[in-house]
């Protein structure tokens, strides 16, 4: 495909066809120029293909654990693998891009796709979605980054303005569509429903031109979410490469601003080239493959594996021994829950069943326990009998598709009451009982925590998660998953309670900079879990940490290394994580930021050296009076752990940086703070001196609080010389260089 020849043969309508979808999945072709039709579809786990939107005709495909339980792996290079497999099956069914992956934010555990987005933490879900925009595309598979930007909960995600301060939206909900676009350029990026501060995402030119395109420099397709275009010629005007779904009932809408001038030539043909170069990019890369489906489950299994985050081990209740006694207990054995409901949802190419997976390694007993959300005196009685006098208890619980979906968000963190019961049921009973979690986002465990020994965070695993949760019940593999997301002791102790979801079509962002653990850690409220834990059926120390310097500039790389060490008995993953903390900063901060991570096996006894690179990004945070990311000179500490809990080694390191942050002081400036201030400190003592105003003085708390503009004028008011308060108020507010020298010489003229 020759775009420029192409668009050059293109009539005014054709070009703007181009600009909506073909059909809900596909975009549109032109047949006279050889512009082929390419195809779209869901999602970020995995081929959810329904040709002509039938989607009782979903063509299986394998399915992959949910995105929270791929950012639990912490292993970037398995998530691209990931990515790759999704990719090979893309081609498998003659898709083109891939719709996803997710990174919007988890300011609320409440969120109902939370499950479809990779952590509270934009670092972590920046890495995440790399690595698996690299694993598709470095098939020839384009992926659609969403969305853009702060669509972070379901109620009225059609018609929700997200209110939301500079420094968070730059900091935490731009952060990781910026590191993607940066470090794996995904091919298309979808605009999100929702407004941001009073403009929809879908037709601001703020979002899609001035940051997408002028600041961070993307040159893939912008295309709507589906049915979220709201101007169809605003939109295109602002930013809009793509309208979808196709076909557009309002081409004639755009034909009619190109006709009177509202839609330049200039812009129709860049929207129209970013859609042509989406298209030749799909068609170039178009190939038949033969897909290995069992390679595929396997990995599927593997990424299901390391995202299960073994939460606690009482009296090292895990691993069970083969051959125990077991009692399996819970609808969601049958009833699998491994995957979210929405348009993420898939026909699974081969879906592990628990009991089958769990008879390899001993004789199991099973019982329902509960009906989706409901239990009966029934059904608890027959789970109770089932686990009574068996070796242990596994009871699997969780959110239920009802609670949890795109679509709506959950009315609270609580499990199902009849989960719960379930759970304190057979404690009765028994009292070695491991429950194993599906959820796609954090729950309240507090109600459970008395009655069990072990908890696993399973989330949705996906169709190899079945095997994956046998295999670590008994030990075959040693669980490595570290939590994406904090689970809090309760909702109430989560920064959004109380404004979350808003009221109507308003959405307040007042935790600002301050989610999840960059809440819970800088205001030192308790956690049940923290972000980063996860337990490992051996133990890892640390020890040697070194800096390639202690004393960097900010555009230096400063390299960090630790040593880690397998000090139990048996191998296993640890993932090493890296904050920093801004020991001074000129704006407020959270106390520490994930700036690194690294995972690491290590068989018993072995000793390995862990190395992470941090770059200015580790240390600079959004300036919003400067409208742009700084970095401040002075101390830092990294601090390096097992969990944003758990720090094993730490150390302060200096950054330095040319860059002035602090806004010059000013006349509105309060007299106690210019005395605080560096820059001043010596102008105000001097200008209290002249006036005799200092501490002895009945008025000098009032003065202190004034704003400096104001002294002048109350010094007038109790009488004193006019044209001597004027000389001062012009050293003063004048020009800064020269105050404290006309003070001086005011100061020897009133001596002599
Ligand atoms: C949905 C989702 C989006 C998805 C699209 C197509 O509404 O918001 O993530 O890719 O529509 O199914």
């Amino acid at each position: 495909m020759d775009i420029k020849n192409i668009l050059s043969n293109l009539t005014v309508e054709e070009k703007i066809s181009l600009l909506a979808g073909k059909t809900a999945w596909s975009l549109m072709d032109i047949e006279r120029l050889n512009v082929p039709e390419i195809f779209v579809t869901d999602g970020p786990h995995g081929v959810r293909w329904s040709p002509g939107s039938n989607f009782s005709e979903t063509k299986p495909a394998t399915s992959l654990p949910i995105e929270s339980a791929m950012a639990s792996t912490f292993n970037t290079e398995l998530i691209k693998e990931a990515g790759k497999l999704a990719a090979i099956e893309c081609h498998h069914y003659d898709i083109g891009v891939l719709l996803g992956p997710g990174v919007n934010g988890k300011r609320s555990p409440l969120a109902g796709r939370n499950f479809e987005y990779y952590s509270e933490d934009p670092f972590l879900s920046g890495k995440m979605a790399s690595a698996f925009i690299n694993g598709v595309q470095g098939q020839g598979i384009g992926t659609c980054l969403k969305h853009f930007a702060v669509n972070d909960q379901e109620t009225r995600r059609i018609t929700i303005n997200a209110e939301v301060d500079q420094r968070a939206l730059h900091e935490i909900y731009l952060a990781p569509f910026k590191m993607a676009i940066k470090e794996a350029n995904p091919w298309s990026i979808m605009s999100a429903y929702n407004k941001v501060n009073g403009e929809h995402a879908c037709q601001s030119a703020n979002l899609l031109i001035d940051i997408l395109r002028d600041e961070y420099k993307y040159n893939g397709v912008v295309m709507s979410d589906w049915g979220g275009t709201i101007d169809k010629s605003l939109s295109h005007i602002n930013g809009l490469d793509l309208e979808m779904p196709g076909p557009s009932g309002r081409n004639v809408e755009l034909v009619n601003a190109y006709k009177n001038g509202k839609l330049s030539i200039e812009t129709l043909d860049t929207r129209v080239t970013n859609v042509l170069n989406l298209i030749k990019k799909a068609e170039d890369n178009r190939r038949d493959v033969s897909v290995d489906w069992n390679q595929h489950h396997r990995i599927a299994q593997e990424v299901a594996a390391e995202s299960m985050v073994l939460l606690k081990n009482e009296e090292n209740i895990l691993p069970f021994k083969k051959g125990d006694t077991l009692a399996v207990i819970g609808d969601f054995v049958k009833e699998l829950r491994f995957q979210g409901g929405g348009s993420s949802k898939m026909n699974p190419m081969k879906l592990d069943e628990i009991l089958d997976e769990l008879s390899i390694f001993t004789e199991t007993s099973y019982a329902t326990g509960y009906t989706k959300g409901k239990t009966s005196n029934d059904l608890l009685e027959e789970a109770k009998n089932v686990a009574k006098g068996k070796d242990n208890v596994v009871i699997f619980i969780g959110t239920t598709e009802e609670i949890e979906s795109e679509g709506y968000d959950r009315q609270d963190m609580k499990l199902p009451n009849a989960h719960i019961q379930l759970v304190n049921a057979i404690y009765e009973v028994n009292k070695n009982i491991v429950v194993v979690i599906n959820s796609g986002s954090a729950v309240e465990t507090r109600q459970i925590e008395k009655s069990t020994s072990a908890i696993i965070q399973a989330w949705l695993p996906g169709e190899g998660g079945g095997n994956a949760i046998a295999r670590i019940l008994f030990g075959d593999v040693n669980p490595s998953g570290k939590l994406s997301e904090t689970f809090p002791i309760c909702l109430e102790n989560n920064p959004t309670y109380g404004f979350f979801p808003g009221f109507k079509d308003l959405t307040t962002y007042n935790e600002s900079i301050f989610v999840g653990y960059r809440y819970y850690d800088t205001k030192k409220i308790k956690t049940q879990y923290a972000f980063g834990h996860g337990l490992s059926y051996t133990n890892f120390e640390y020890s040697n940490i070194n800096f390639s310097s202690k004393e960097i500039d900010c555009n230096q790389k400063l390299v960090v290394s630790v040593d880690i060490t397998n000090t139990g008995s048996v191998e296993g993953k640890e993932v090493v994580q890296l904050y920093v903390h801004d020991c001074e900063s000129y704006l407020v901060r959270p106390y520490k930021e994930l700036k690194s991570f690294s995972k690491v096996s290590l068989i018993a006894g072995e000793t390995k050296t862990v190395v992470m690179e941090l770059g200015k990004d580790a240390f600079e945070y959004f300036i919003p009076h400067l409208n742009r990311f700084s970095v401040e000179s002075g101390d830092f500490k990294v601090l390096v752990g097992s969990s944003s809990e758990d720090i094993r080694v730490e150390e302060i390191i200096k950054v330095h940086s040319n860059d002035v942050v602090a806004i010059p002081m000013d006349e509105n400036d309060t007299v106690l703070e210019w005395l605080r201030e560096k820059e001043t400190n010596k102008i105000i003592v001097k200008l209290l001196k002249i006036i005799n105003i200092n501490e002895d003085h009945p008025l000098y708390a009032i003065v202190l609080g004034l704003p400096v503009k104001r002294v002048f004028a109350v010094m007038k008011m109790f009488g004193a010389p006019e044209a001597f308060i004027n000389q001062l108020e012009m050293a003063v507010l004048g020009d800064r260089n020269s105050s404290l020298m006309i003070l001086r010489k005011i100061e020897e003229a009133m001596i002599k």
